[in-house]
């Protein structure tokens, strides 16, 4: 758990209204929440998604884990704490953006329920959707991709507590949506996604343009 540190803060109303925001962009922000193990194929959803999104004239943006741990995150590992660290932060970035009025995908392993679900209570108290999707592709498919080779790493041993290897997963209990990389495509689980937030009235059209 983070500790609270500043003391004598005042909470300011902003003049803006999120539906005035909302209305300006032809949209409502919300926050598409990605997990799933390393190689899973969060990352290359969340930017074929982004760029659908940009494409119809959407305004769109992804976190990326490998990214933000270049920057906002450089600061932290892999240790239990500093994973939920690292949710705890991205949650609220994504919280923030998703009340900016974009339509947020976040790509990170997040591995722990209870992280995820502090995530989503965040966006719940704000009247914000957490939309949680669970990309559920088997851990041999993962580790046959393995693009960085990580899974080889830590099955030889070199690489400690790799998650799938010898640190947890826990999978969603109940997310919103279940995709699957193994045999469907990138472009066909964007437009299953697209849909989904046009069903829901995420979306003003199906293209601004
Ligand atoms: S999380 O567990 O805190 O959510 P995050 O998604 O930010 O992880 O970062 C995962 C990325 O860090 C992986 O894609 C991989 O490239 C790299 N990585 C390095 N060490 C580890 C590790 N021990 N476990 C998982 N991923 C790791």
């Amino acid at each position: 758990m983070s500790t609270i540190k500043a003391t004598n803060i005042t909470w300011h109303e902003s003049h803006v209204e999120r539906a005035e925001r909302a209305k300006l962009l032809k949209q409502k922000g919300c926050t598409i929440w990605f997990t799933g193990l390393p190689s899973s194929g969060k990352s290359t959803t969340a930017f074929t998604l982004e760029h659908e999104l940009i494409k119809r004239g959407f305004l769109a943006y992804a976190l990326d884990g490998d990214n933000v741990r270049h920057g906002l995150n450089k600061n932290l590992g892999f240790s239990s704490e500093d994973r939920e660290e690292n949710i705890r932060r991205i949650g609220e970035v994504a919280k923030l953006f998703a009340d900016a009025g974009l339509i947020t995908m976040t790509s990170f392993i997040s591995p722990y329920r209870e992280d995820r679900d502090q995530a989503r209570k965040i966006h719940d108290e704000t009247g914000l959707k957490f939309i949680e999707v669970f990309v559920d592709t088997p851990i041999e498919v993962c580790e046959v991709r393995d693009p960085k080779g990580l899974y080889k790493k830590a099955r030889d041993g070199e690489l400690k507590g790799f998650t799938g290897v010898d640190d947890p997963y826990e999978a969603p209990l109940n997310p919103e949506l279940t995709i699957d990389t193994k045999s469907q495509s990138p472009e066909q689980i964007a437009a299953d996604i697209l849909e989904y937030l046009m069903g829901n009235g995420f979306l003003s059209t199906t293209d601004k343009h």
